[in-house]
């Protein structure tokens, strides 16, 4: 059935994409990438195609050696351009040569002087939401898969990686040919390409780790546990069905914690902390391969049903691995963050709703942890309200019954009322999934270590700081709820004894020094400006940027201090968070 994605200029009912052969050079010197893609159509129809496209140079399309006329429409700003490929005539394969813009927003070029190792340059992509067509010509929505083979030179000694199997690596006139083989069909954001100096380990019979050779060793640490996460993960959602579980880890302008690309999770170096407390995220990024990569959301505008899903998945993950205790925690820590992004987009905007119209909205606009959040509140109530025992077979009968299929929100609910008619007599959906705000009977997170933390905010609120000694034992998410609670504005000398209980002079975990900066900046502890240069300047993960730059223009003393911040750094950011933070201080007015 033809879906509506109001993100995509591709109508499916002409034909679909159903297999991609791509013969790609990776140009550093130039920052493109040239090539050809051969396209297999599944149910073409006589008469033209749509393409989605973004800044894509067309070269040549041909079919079965037949030249093809095309032309390529106005920009819009959200969609990119529609690629109008005339009079295909039904004909069921053909081959498109392109180039890549330099400005490609899916992908990032880096100097080397911006990598772990400082000798070779990396690249990256980031495809979803809609970057995939800044790469090449496609049918750019989530509800259309394919599989892909791909050939790509690069440069010697610099290998590629992508989200496939890797089948093998000649060398030849100065350059690494690798092959690449992805026999599992999957939508076009989770298309996936990296290449730099990349080394290689094994954790386990299924999993290993790529990064470059300066941190691989630390990155083997910090992961090791990866091989009992997927065995975890089939417990609660049945067999892993991606042969190959990899995990790349990517130089810090990364813009994101994790990315699901199948068989290669892109991973922030921020993670690598040297506790492995962040694992977390490679258990959210592994259980897309379920929910997200298996089960795909049909449009953008059902991505609760990927995050949602995948939130409450990662929490049963923590549940088992960590104890109940630490995954309530968890679940405290991003609901503070969820709330705060409903407070920044106002408790009755639209983007507090599961689903809502996304018509002239990009989705990296409207990005926040409200999808991931109350979307898991929303399923962990429907668990609460039928058991256990029978929400674990709903979510095993949900898994097979649309696997590597994609459905929209109203699928889903059909699918719920059927499965657990009951859940309509305790649960009010409509409201759930479509109103705005946080809902009164949402579970409350509850912990013995939550206690313990709300014990010493009371504390300061009378006037005494927590005590050096006791919070030294706290785990990092603990802080991270005593930091996300203190009032904005504190005394600038609290700062300053905050900073020496907590350790953060030498702390790894950006997410603490984030949440502290805010407070320290708020509070106009002026001495704070050079760490936090040191953090934007050094890490181009949103999570981290979004809120620093944010307070940094809403703040008076450091207002005039956040555009000229910007502009030193940003040739180190991926062009997708160089978009988001543009918009950021345009919008503040900087
Ligand atoms: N798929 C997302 C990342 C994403 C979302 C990229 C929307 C582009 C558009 C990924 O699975 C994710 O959710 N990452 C989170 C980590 C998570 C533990 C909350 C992140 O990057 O912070
Ligand atoms: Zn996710």
């Amino acid at each position: 059935m033809p879906i509506s994605d109001p993100h995509s200029f591709s109508d499916t009912a002409q034909g679909r994409i159903q297999h991609i052969r791509f013969d790609l050079d990776l140009d550093f010197g130039t920052k493109t990438v040239r090539g050809t893609a051969d396209y297999r159509l599944e149910g073409a129809a006589p008469g033209s195609l749509y393409l989605d496209v973004r800044d894509v140079e067309i070269r040549r399309i041909t079919a079965h050696g037949r030249e093809l006329a095309w032309r390529i429409d106005e920009k819009d700003a959200i969609r990119g351009q529609r690629l109008h490929i005339d009079n295909v005539d039904g004909a069921s394969e053909l081959t498109i040569e392109f180039a890549t813009a330099p400005t490609a927003t899916a992908l990032g070029w880096l100097d080397a002087a911006h990598t772990a190792g400082g000798k070779h340059p990396f690249m990256l992509s980031q495809c979803q939401s809609l970057h995939a067509r800044s790469i090449f010509p496609c049918q750019d929505t989530p509800s259309v898969r394919f599989t892909y083979e791909a050939v790509v030179r690069v440069p010697a000694p610099l290998t590629a990686a992508m989200s496939a199997d890797r089948l093998g690596i000649e060398e030849k006139d100065g350059h690494n040919v690798c092959r690449f083989s992805m026999p599992q069909a999957i939508p076009s954001y989770l298309f996936a390409i990296a290449a730099g100096n990349i080394a290689f380990r094994k954790l386990g019979p299924r999993s290993g780790v790529f990064a470059e050779p300066e941190v691989l060793d630390e990155a083997a640490w910090e992961f090791a546990e990866t091989e009992k996460l997927i065995d975890a993960t089939e417990k609660l959602f049945g067999p892993y069905l991606w042969e190959t579980f990899n995990i790349l880890i990517l130089p810090p302008s990364f813009p994101y914690g994790g990315m699901e690309n199948p068989r290669l999770v892109f991973l922030t170096p921020t993670l690598i902390v040297g506790d492995r407390s962040m694992v977390s995220v490679v258990a959210h990024e592994l259980a897309h391969s379920w929910t997200g990569n298996l089960v795909t959301n049909a449009t953008w505008e059902d991505f609760w049903l990927n995050e949602g899903w995948t939130v409450y998945a990662e929490r049963r993950l923590l549940e088992v691995l960590e104890g109940e205790p630490y995954a309530q925690l968890h679940g405290a820590v991003r609901r503070e963050g969820m709330l705060e992004d409903m407070r920044i987009f106002g408790m009755d905007s639209a983007p507090t709703r599961l689903k809502f119209s996304q018509k002239d909205m990009d989705p990296d606009d409207v990005f926040s942890m409200v999808p991931y959040e109350k979307g898991c509140s929303f399923l962990s109530l429907v668990e609460e309200k039928v058991g256990r025992e029978r929400f674990d077979v709903f979510i095993r009968r949900y898994i097979e019954t649309f696997k590597f299929r994609s459905l929209t929100t109203e699928d889903f609910l059909q699918f719920l009322t059927k499965e657990l008619p009951e859940v309509e007599n305790h649960i009010d959906l409509h409201t759930w999934i479509y109103g705005p705000g946080f809902p009164d009977d949402a579970l409350v997170p509850r912990s013995p270590l939550l206690d313990d933390v709300y014990a010493r905010l009371n504390d300061y609120r009378l006037g005494v700081l927590p005590d050096k000694a006791k919070v030294e034992s706290w785990r990092p998410q603990q802080v991270e709820v005593f930091l996300k609670n203190l009032p904005r504005h504190i005394p600038v000398e609290d700062c300053a004894r905050l900073e020496d209980i907590f350790g953060l002079a030498t702390s790894r975990n950006r997410n603490i020094l984030t949440e502290f900066y805010v407070v320290a900046i708020n509070s106009g502890y002026e001495k704070i400006l050079q760490p936090v240069e040191a953090l934007v300047s050094t890490v181009g993960r949103m999570l981290y940027l979004k809120p620093l730059y944010r307070t940094l223009v809403e703040t008076a003393w450091s207002r005039q201090l956040a555009r000229p911040m910007f502009e030193r750094h940003k040739r180190s950011y991926h062009p997708i968070a160089v978009g988001v933070i543009e918009k950021i201080l345009v919008n503040a007015g900087v």
